[in-house]
Protein backbone atom coordinates (compact mmCIF):
# COMPACT_ATOMS: atom_id res chain seq x y z
CA UNK A 1 0.00 0.00 0.00
CA UNK A 2 0.87 3.62 -0.93
CA UNK A 3 0.57 6.37 1.90
CA UNK A 4 2.15 9.61 2.32
CA UNK A 5 4.92 9.52 4.30
CA UNK A 6 5.67 13.41 5.58
CA UNK A 7 8.71 13.72 6.92
CA UNK A 8 10.37 12.34 3.57
CA UNK A 9 7.29 14.43 1.72
CA UNK A 10 6.97 11.46 -0.84
CA UNK A 11 4.97 8.43 -1.13
CA UNK A 12 6.23 5.43 -0.23
CA UNK A 13 5.40 1.32 0.57
CA UNK A 14 3.94 1.43 4.20
CA UNK A 15 5.14 -0.84 6.55
CA UNK A 16 2.97 -3.21 8.55
CA UNK A 17 3.09 -0.64 11.37
CA UNK A 18 1.48 1.71 9.68
CA UNK A 19 -1.86 -0.45 9.21
CA UNK A 20 -0.96 -1.54 12.96
CA UNK A 21 -1.31 2.13 13.95
CA UNK A 22 -4.18 3.04 12.15
CA UNK A 23 -6.20 -0.56 13.01
CA UNK A 24 -4.82 0.79 16.49
CA UNK A 25 -6.61 4.17 16.14
CA UNK A 26 -10.10 2.63 16.48
CA UNK A 27 -9.18 2.52 20.52
CA UNK A 28 -13.49 2.15 21.06
CA UNK A 29 -15.17 -1.53 20.84
CA UNK A 30 -18.78 -1.02 19.96
CA UNK A 31 -19.27 -3.18 22.75
CA UNK A 32 -23.02 -3.67 20.47
CA UNK A 33 -23.77 -6.51 19.20
CA UNK A 34 -24.33 -6.51 15.28
CA UNK A 35 -26.92 -9.01 14.23
CA UNK A 36 -26.79 -8.56 10.65
CA UNK A 37 -23.52 -8.96 8.09
CA UNK A 38 -21.41 -5.98 7.54
CA UNK A 39 -19.86 -4.64 4.95
CA UNK A 40 -16.95 -1.98 4.33
CA UNK A 41 -16.82 -0.87 1.04
CA UNK A 42 -13.84 0.97 -0.51
CA UNK A 43 -14.37 2.96 -3.74
CA UNK A 44 -11.71 4.97 -5.59
CA UNK A 45 -11.80 4.26 -8.95
CA UNK A 46 -12.41 7.74 -10.92
CA UNK A 47 -12.08 11.17 -8.60
CA UNK A 48 -14.01 10.42 -5.30
CA UNK A 49 -12.29 8.41 -2.57
CA UNK A 50 -15.28 7.40 -0.59
CA UNK A 51 -16.21 4.76 2.15
CA UNK A 52 -18.93 3.45 3.82
CA UNK A 53 -20.50 0.75 6.43
CA UNK A 54 -23.48 -1.14 5.29
CA UNK A 55 -25.62 -4.11 7.31
CA UNK A 56 -27.24 -6.89 5.43
CA UNK A 57 -30.77 -5.22 5.79
CA UNK A 58 -29.52 -1.98 3.91
CA UNK A 59 -28.36 0.09 6.90
CA UNK A 60 -26.03 2.85 5.87
CA UNK A 61 -23.67 2.73 9.54
CA UNK A 62 -21.44 5.21 8.41
CA UNK A 63 -19.73 7.12 5.60
CA UNK A 64 -17.24 9.68 4.32
CA UNK A 65 -16.52 10.99 1.09
CA UNK A 66 -13.93 13.22 -0.05
CA UNK A 67 -14.46 14.80 -3.69
CA UNK A 68 -11.62 16.29 -5.72
CA UNK A 69 -13.76 17.84 -7.59
CA UNK A 70 -12.66 21.69 -7.05
CA UNK A 71 -9.51 20.42 -8.16
CA UNK A 72 -10.42 18.78 -11.15
CA UNK A 73 -12.68 21.88 -12.30
CA UNK A 74 -9.57 23.93 -12.05
CA UNK A 75 -7.14 22.17 -14.05
CA UNK A 76 -9.99 21.66 -16.79
CA UNK A 77 -10.02 17.79 -16.45
CA UNK A 78 -9.08 14.71 -14.24
CA UNK A 79 -5.38 14.69 -14.49
CA UNK A 80 -4.91 10.86 -13.22
CA UNK A 81 -1.50 11.16 -10.89
CA UNK A 82 -3.33 14.55 -9.42
CA UNK A 83 -6.30 12.13 -8.53
CA UNK A 84 -3.52 9.43 -7.53
CA UNK A 85 -1.95 11.83 -5.08
CA UNK A 86 -5.08 13.02 -3.94
CA UNK A 87 -6.53 9.33 -3.26
CA UNK A 88 -3.00 8.55 -1.09
CA UNK A 89 -3.72 11.56 1.11
CA UNK A 90 -6.86 10.46 1.23
CA UNK A 91 -7.77 7.04 1.88
CA UNK A 92 -7.11 6.03 5.61
CA UNK A 93 -8.78 9.33 6.94
CA UNK A 94 -11.96 8.19 4.72
CA UNK A 95 -12.16 4.96 5.92
CA UNK A 96 -11.47 5.83 9.14
CA UNK A 97 -14.31 8.73 9.22
CA UNK A 98 -16.64 5.61 7.99
CA UNK A 99 -15.79 2.87 10.60
CA UNK A 100 -16.02 5.94 13.47
CA UNK A 101 -19.14 7.10 12.15
CA UNK A 102 -20.56 3.61 12.02
CA UNK A 103 -19.58 2.49 15.68
CA UNK A 104 -18.22 -0.57 13.94
CA UNK A 105 -14.92 -1.50 15.37
CA UNK A 106 -12.74 -3.25 12.34
CA UNK A 107 -12.84 -6.49 14.16
CA UNK A 108 -16.49 -7.05 13.84
CA UNK A 109 -16.41 -6.47 9.74
CA UNK A 110 -18.14 -9.89 8.07
CA UNK A 111 -16.01 -8.59 4.29
CA UNK A 112 -14.22 -5.88 2.81
CA UNK A 113 -15.70 -4.63 -0.73
CA UNK A 114 -13.27 -2.79 -2.55
CA UNK A 115 -13.75 -1.11 -6.48
CA UNK A 116 -11.31 -3.35 -8.53
CA UNK A 117 -12.87 -2.28 -11.94
CA UNK A 118 -13.29 -0.70 -14.46
CA UNK A 119 -11.96 2.78 -13.58
CA UNK A 120 -8.47 4.89 -13.77
CA UNK A 121 -5.89 2.70 -13.22
CA UNK A 122 -4.10 5.25 -10.72
CA UNK A 123 -6.73 5.71 -9.08
CA UNK A 124 -8.39 2.03 -8.96
CA UNK A 125 -4.64 0.76 -7.46
CA UNK A 126 -4.60 3.23 -4.38
CA UNK A 127 -8.01 1.21 -3.15
CA UNK A 128 -6.86 -2.05 -4.13
CA UNK A 129 -3.56 -1.62 -2.28
CA UNK A 130 -5.09 -0.19 0.89
CA UNK A 131 -7.85 -2.54 1.01
CA UNK A 132 -5.53 -6.07 0.34
CA UNK A 133 -3.39 -4.39 3.67
CA UNK A 134 -6.62 -3.96 5.43
CA UNK A 135 -7.21 -7.45 4.38
CA UNK A 136 -4.40 -8.68 5.25
CA UNK A 137 -4.40 -7.63 8.57
CA UNK A 138 -7.81 -8.54 10.28
CA UNK A 139 -7.97 -11.49 8.02
CA UNK A 140 -11.45 -10.89 6.61
CA UNK A 141 -13.00 -11.67 3.22
CA UNK A 142 -12.62 -9.30 0.60
CA UNK A 143 -15.33 -9.04 -2.40
CA UNK A 144 -13.44 -7.64 -5.65
CA UNK A 145 -16.54 -5.26 -6.91
CA UNK A 146 -17.60 -4.42 -10.93
CA UNK A 147 -17.78 -0.39 -10.50
CA UNK A 148 -21.23 -0.22 -12.79
CA UNK A 149 -22.36 -3.32 -11.09
CA UNK A 150 -22.41 -1.63 -8.16
CA UNK A 151 -23.89 1.90 -9.50
CA UNK A 152 -26.88 -0.79 -11.01
CA UNK A 153 -27.52 -2.59 -7.98
CA UNK A 154 -28.02 0.80 -5.72
CA UNK A 155 -31.36 1.12 -6.69
CA UNK A 156 -32.35 -2.38 -4.79
CA UNK A 157 -30.83 -0.06 -1.32
CA UNK A 158 -33.11 2.11 -1.48
CA UNK A 159 -36.37 0.39 -3.64
CA UNK A 160 -37.78 -2.52 -3.27
CA UNK A 161 -37.03 -3.92 -6.68
CA UNK A 162 -36.81 -7.36 -8.20
CA UNK A 163 -34.60 -9.02 -10.75
CA UNK A 164 -34.99 -7.92 -13.91
CA UNK A 165 -34.84 -4.67 -14.43
CA UNK A 166 -33.41 -2.21 -17.43
CA UNK A 167 -30.59 0.07 -16.22
CA UNK A 168 -29.64 3.33 -18.07
CA UNK A 169 -26.36 4.77 -16.52
CA UNK A 170 -24.97 8.21 -17.63
CA UNK A 171 -22.70 10.09 -15.91
CA UNK A 172 -19.11 11.73 -16.88
CA UNK A 173 -17.40 8.57 -17.35
CA UNK A 174 -20.48 6.07 -17.72
CA UNK A 175 -22.90 5.75 -20.43
CA UNK A 176 -24.63 2.09 -20.70
CA UNK A 177 -27.73 0.56 -21.21
CA UNK A 178 -27.94 -2.97 -19.68
CA UNK A 179 -30.48 -5.83 -18.12
CA UNK A 180 -29.68 -6.62 -14.67
CA UNK A 181 -31.12 -10.23 -14.40
CA UNK A 182 -29.17 -10.99 -11.08
CA UNK A 183 -26.43 -9.74 -8.84
CA UNK A 184 -23.71 -10.61 -11.60
CA UNK A 185 -25.66 -11.22 -14.44
CA UNK A 186 -26.13 -8.47 -16.25
CA UNK A 187 -26.76 -8.15 -20.42
CA UNK A 188 -25.04 -5.42 -22.13
CA UNK A 189 -27.64 -3.94 -24.75
CA UNK A 190 -25.61 -0.97 -25.60
CA UNK A 191 -22.97 1.69 -24.73
CA UNK A 192 -21.11 5.03 -25.73
CA UNK A 193 -19.07 4.27 -28.97
CA UNK A 194 -16.83 7.25 -27.31
CA UNK A 195 -17.16 9.64 -25.13
CA UNK A 196 -19.97 10.00 -21.80
CA UNK A 197 -22.64 12.62 -21.66
CA UNK A 198 -21.02 14.10 -18.78
CA UNK A 199 -17.79 14.38 -20.70
CA UNK A 200 -19.75 16.06 -23.36
CA UNK A 201 -21.10 18.57 -21.01
CA UNK A 202 -18.48 19.35 -19.28
CA UNK A 203 -16.77 19.90 -22.49
CA UNK A 204 -18.86 22.22 -23.85
CA UNK A 205 -19.19 24.03 -20.02
CA UNK A 206 -15.44 24.45 -20.47
CA UNK A 207 -15.60 25.64 -24.32
CA UNK A 208 -18.64 28.17 -23.13
CA UNK A 209 -16.48 29.22 -20.25
CA UNK A 210 -19.68 28.89 -17.79
CA UNK A 211 -16.73 28.64 -14.92
CA UNK A 212 -16.45 32.66 -15.71
CA UNK A 213 -20.89 33.16 -15.30
CA UNK A 214 -21.42 34.38 -11.21
CA UNK A 215 -24.16 31.74 -11.38
CA UNK A 216 -22.48 28.42 -12.55
CA UNK A 217 -18.94 29.05 -10.79
CA UNK A 218 -19.12 26.10 -8.40
CA UNK A 219 -21.31 23.78 -10.97
CA UNK A 220 -20.14 20.79 -12.61
CA UNK A 221 -20.41 21.62 -16.55
CA UNK A 222 -23.33 19.22 -16.68
CA UNK A 223 -25.31 21.29 -13.55
CA UNK A 224 -24.02 24.25 -15.33
CA UNK A 225 -25.27 23.57 -18.48
CA UNK A 226 -28.69 22.03 -17.05
CA UNK A 227 -28.94 25.43 -15.17
CA UNK A 228 -28.26 27.92 -18.07
CA UNK A 229 -30.34 26.28 -20.09
CA UNK A 230 -33.81 27.27 -18.36
CA UNK A 231 -33.23 30.57 -19.31
CA UNK A 232 -32.43 29.93 -23.23
CA UNK A 233 -34.73 28.85 -26.22
CA UNK A 234 -33.49 25.42 -27.59
CA UNK A 235 -35.25 26.27 -30.81
CA UNK A 236 -33.04 28.89 -31.58
CA UNK A 237 -30.16 25.97 -32.53
CA UNK A 238 -31.34 23.02 -34.64
CA UNK A 239 -28.56 19.89 -33.43
CA UNK A 240 -29.40 16.86 -34.86
CA UNK A 241 -29.51 13.64 -32.29
CA UNK A 242 -26.65 11.54 -33.06
CA UNK A 243 -27.03 7.96 -33.95
CA UNK A 244 -30.27 8.14 -36.11
CA UNK A 245 -30.40 5.88 -38.74
CA UNK A 246 -28.27 3.37 -36.30
CA UNK A 247 -31.40 0.97 -35.25
CA UNK A 248 -29.20 -0.22 -31.98
CA UNK A 249 -28.85 0.95 -28.45
CA UNK A 250 -25.62 2.58 -28.50
CA UNK A 251 -24.52 6.28 -27.90
CA UNK A 252 -22.72 8.73 -29.39
CA UNK A 253 -21.39 11.86 -28.29
CA UNK A 254 -17.98 13.29 -29.87
CA UNK A 255 -19.37 13.81 -33.18
CA UNK A 256 -22.70 16.28 -31.73
CA UNK A 257 -20.10 17.78 -29.45
CA UNK A 258 -17.23 18.21 -32.74
CA UNK A 259 -20.47 20.37 -34.30
CA UNK A 260 -21.23 22.04 -31.04
CA UNK A 261 -17.68 23.17 -31.32
CA UNK A 262 -18.04 24.23 -34.67
CA UNK A 263 -21.51 26.36 -33.79
CA UNK A 264 -19.45 27.78 -30.89
CA UNK A 265 -16.80 29.17 -32.88
CA UNK A 266 -19.18 30.86 -35.73
CA UNK A 267 -20.97 32.83 -32.84
CA UNK A 268 -17.78 34.33 -31.01
CA UNK A 269 -17.00 35.59 -34.67
CA UNK A 270 -20.37 36.82 -35.06
CA UNK A 271 -20.81 38.34 -31.80
CA UNK A 272 -17.22 39.51 -31.66
CA UNK A 273 -16.67 37.66 -28.92
CA UNK A 274 -13.03 36.28 -27.73
CA UNK A 275 -12.69 32.77 -26.97
CA UNK A 276 -12.73 32.29 -23.68
CA UNK A 277 -15.89 35.27 -22.89
CA UNK A 278 -18.95 34.49 -22.51
CA UNK A 279 -21.35 34.41 -25.54
CA UNK A 280 -24.86 36.55 -25.14
CA UNK A 281 -25.89 33.04 -27.17
CA UNK A 282 -24.70 30.67 -24.27
CA UNK A 283 -28.08 29.86 -23.26
CA UNK A 284 -29.60 29.03 -25.89
CA UNK A 285 -27.14 26.98 -26.72
CA UNK A 286 -26.61 24.86 -23.44
CA UNK A 287 -30.70 24.84 -23.75
CA UNK A 288 -30.21 23.19 -27.42
CA UNK A 289 -27.12 20.78 -26.28
CA UNK A 290 -29.42 19.69 -23.37
CA UNK A 291 -32.31 18.83 -25.33
CA UNK A 292 -30.55 17.15 -28.06
CA UNK A 293 -28.84 15.09 -25.74
CA UNK A 294 -32.40 14.14 -23.86
CA UNK A 295 -33.90 13.32 -27.17
CA UNK A 296 -30.82 10.57 -28.22
CA UNK A 297 -30.79 9.26 -24.43
CA UNK A 298 -34.36 8.82 -24.70
CA UNK A 299 -34.54 7.32 -27.95
CA UNK A 300 -31.73 4.73 -27.50
CA UNK A 301 -33.61 3.40 -24.08
CA UNK A 302 -37.05 3.57 -25.61
CA UNK A 303 -35.58 0.99 -28.34
CA UNK A 304 -34.14 -0.73 -25.53
CA UNK A 305 -36.93 -1.12 -23.45
CA UNK A 306 -39.18 -2.52 -26.82
CA UNK A 307 -36.13 -5.11 -27.42
CA UNK A 308 -36.49 -6.12 -23.90
CA UNK A 309 -40.32 -6.56 -24.01
CA UNK A 310 -40.10 -8.22 -27.88
CA UNK A 311 -38.31 -10.89 -25.75
CA UNK A 312 -39.79 -11.23 -22.37
CA UNK A 313 -37.17 -10.31 -20.55
CA UNK A 314 -38.33 -7.93 -18.49
CA UNK A 315 -41.16 -8.58 -15.59
CA UNK A 316 -44.80 -7.97 -17.37
CA UNK A 317 -46.61 -6.68 -14.94
CA UNK A 318 -44.12 -4.15 -13.83
CA UNK A 319 -41.16 -3.51 -15.56
CA UNK A 320 -38.87 -1.16 -14.31
CA UNK A 321 -36.07 1.11 -15.73
CA UNK A 322 -33.34 2.65 -13.51
CA UNK A 323 -31.41 5.84 -14.43
CA UNK A 324 -28.78 6.89 -12.54
CA UNK A 325 -25.11 8.32 -12.89
CA UNK A 326 -24.40 12.32 -12.50
CA UNK A 327 -26.39 12.85 -15.49
CA UNK A 328 -29.03 11.25 -14.36
CA UNK A 329 -29.76 13.94 -11.67
CA UNK A 330 -30.77 16.11 -14.79
CA UNK A 331 -34.33 17.13 -14.76
CA UNK A 332 -34.78 17.39 -18.00
CA UNK A 333 -32.97 14.35 -19.03
CA UNK A 334 -35.59 12.52 -16.63
CA UNK A 335 -38.60 14.02 -18.14
CA UNK A 336 -37.42 13.42 -21.65
CA UNK A 337 -37.34 9.63 -20.31
CA UNK A 338 -40.75 9.29 -18.25
CA UNK A 339 -42.38 10.38 -21.76
CA UNK A 340 -40.77 6.91 -22.85
CA UNK A 341 -41.37 5.13 -19.82
CA UNK A 342 -45.14 6.70 -19.79
CA UNK A 343 -45.46 5.39 -23.20
CA UNK A 344 -44.18 2.25 -22.70
CA UNK A 345 -46.04 1.66 -19.13
CA UNK A 346 -42.79 1.30 -17.36
CA UNK A 347 -41.63 2.28 -13.79
CA UNK A 348 -38.84 4.98 -14.10
CA UNK A 349 -36.54 4.64 -11.19
CA UNK A 350 -33.73 7.16 -9.75
CA UNK A 351 -32.04 6.30 -6.91
CA UNK A 352 -31.50 9.74 -4.48
CA UNK A 353 -28.81 12.15 -6.24
CA UNK A 354 -26.33 11.15 -3.52
CA UNK A 355 -25.90 7.72 -4.65
CA UNK A 356 -26.59 8.61 -7.95
CA UNK A 357 -22.63 9.80 -7.99
CA UNK A 358 -19.80 7.94 -6.83
CA UNK A 359 -19.74 6.93 -3.23
CA UNK A 360 -18.49 4.10 -1.21
CA UNK A 361 -22.48 2.97 0.24
CA UNK A 362 -23.33 1.75 -3.75
CA UNK A 363 -19.64 -0.64 -3.17
CA UNK A 364 -20.74 -2.09 0.37
CA UNK A 365 -24.14 -2.77 -0.55
CA UNK A 366 -22.69 -4.58 -3.79
CA UNK A 367 -20.51 -6.42 -1.03
CA UNK A 368 -23.54 -7.07 0.60
CA UNK A 369 -25.91 -8.33 -2.05
CA UNK A 370 -22.76 -10.59 -2.83
CA UNK A 371 -22.41 -12.07 0.77
CA UNK A 372 -26.12 -12.87 0.56
CA UNK A 373 -25.95 -14.55 -2.67
CA UNK A 374 -22.23 -16.22 -2.09
CA UNK A 375 -20.58 -14.85 -5.02
CA UNK A 376 -17.16 -13.61 -5.67
CA UNK A 377 -16.15 -13.97 -1.78
CA UNK A 378 -12.75 -14.04 -1.52
CA UNK A 379 -10.46 -15.92 0.94
CA UNK A 380 -7.56 -15.61 -0.64
CA UNK A 381 -6.37 -12.42 -2.42
CA UNK A 382 -3.23 -14.14 -4.20
CA UNK A 383 -2.86 -12.53 -8.19
CA UNK A 384 -5.52 -10.36 -7.48
CA UNK A 385 -5.44 -6.93 -9.84
CA UNK A 386 -6.76 -3.82 -10.38
CA UNK A 387 -8.91 -3.78 -14.47
CA UNK A 388 -9.48 -0.88 -15.81
CA UNK A 389 -11.32 -1.77 -18.51
CA UNK A 390 -14.27 -4.31 -18.39
CA UNK A 391 -17.02 -4.92 -19.80
CA UNK A 392 -20.64 -5.51 -17.74
CA UNK A 393 -22.19 -8.31 -18.55
CA UNK A 394 -22.58 -10.35 -21.26
CA UNK A 395 -22.38 -7.91 -24.72
CA UNK A 396 -25.78 -8.53 -26.25
CA UNK A 397 -25.32 -4.98 -28.14
CA UNK A 398 -24.91 -6.77 -31.74
CA UNK A 399 -27.97 -8.71 -31.15
CA UNK A 400 -30.17 -5.75 -30.37
CA UNK A 401 -28.76 -4.32 -33.71
CA UNK A 402 -29.89 -6.60 -35.63
CA UNK A 403 -33.40 -6.94 -34.55
CA UNK A 404 -33.29 -3.41 -35.75
CA UNK A 405 -36.42 -2.07 -33.70
CA UNK A 406 -38.46 0.97 -34.96
CA UNK A 407 -38.62 3.57 -32.11
CA UNK A 408 -42.42 5.19 -32.72
CA UNK A 409 -41.93 8.86 -32.44
CA UNK A 410 -42.89 10.52 -29.33
CA UNK A 411 -43.36 14.21 -28.88
CA UNK A 412 -40.90 15.12 -26.52
CA UNK A 413 -42.72 18.40 -24.94
CA UNK A 414 -40.39 18.96 -22.04
O1 LIG B 1 -21.44 10.00 -11.57
P1 LIG B 1 -20.52 11.17 -11.51
O2 LIG B 1 -20.44 11.95 -10.23
O3 LIG B 1 -19.05 10.77 -11.84
C1 LIG B 1 -18.68 9.97 -12.91
O4 LIG B 1 -18.57 10.55 -14.00
O5 LIG B 1 -18.52 8.78 -12.70
O6 LIG B 1 -20.99 12.13 -12.70
C2 LIG B 1 -20.37 13.36 -12.94
C3 LIG B 1 -20.89 13.87 -14.25
C4 LIG B 1 -20.18 15.12 -14.72
O7 LIG B 1 -19.84 14.98 -16.07
C5 LIG B 1 -21.22 16.21 -14.51
O8 LIG B 1 -21.09 17.27 -15.43
C6 LIG B 1 -22.50 15.45 -14.73
O9 LIG B 1 -22.28 14.19 -14.14
N1 LIG B 1 -23.64 16.11 -14.07
C7 LIG B 1 -24.73 16.53 -14.73
C8 LIG B 1 -25.54 17.16 -13.77
N2 LIG B 1 -24.93 17.07 -12.55
C9 LIG B 1 -23.75 16.42 -12.76
N3 LIG B 1 -25.06 16.43 -16.01
C10 LIG B 1 -26.25 16.96 -16.39
N4 LIG B 1 -27.08 17.59 -15.53
C11 LIG B 1 -26.78 17.70 -14.22
N5 LIG B 1 -27.63 18.32 -13.39
ZN1 LIG C 1 -19.41 5.92 -11.41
Amino acid sequence: MLILNKTAGVFSKPSKRNMYEFLRSFNFHSGKLFLHKLVLGIETSCDDTAAAVVDETGNVLGEAIHSQTEVHLKTGGIIPPVAQQLHRENIQRIVQEALSASKVSPSELSAIATTIKPGLALSLGVGLSFSLQLVDQLKKPFIPIHHMEAHALTIRLTNKVEFPFLVLLISGGHCLLALVRGVSDFLLLGKSLDIAPGDMLDKVARRLSLIKHPECSTMSGGKAIEHLAKQGNKLHFDFKPPMQRARNCDFSFSGLHHVIDKMIMQKEKEEGVEKGQILSSAADIAAAVQHTIACHIAKRTHRAILFCKQRDLLCQSNAVLVVSGGVASNLYIRKALEIVTDATQCTLLCPPPRLCTDNGIMIAWNGVERLRAGLGILHSTEGIRYEPKCPLGADISKEVGEAAIKVPRLKMKI
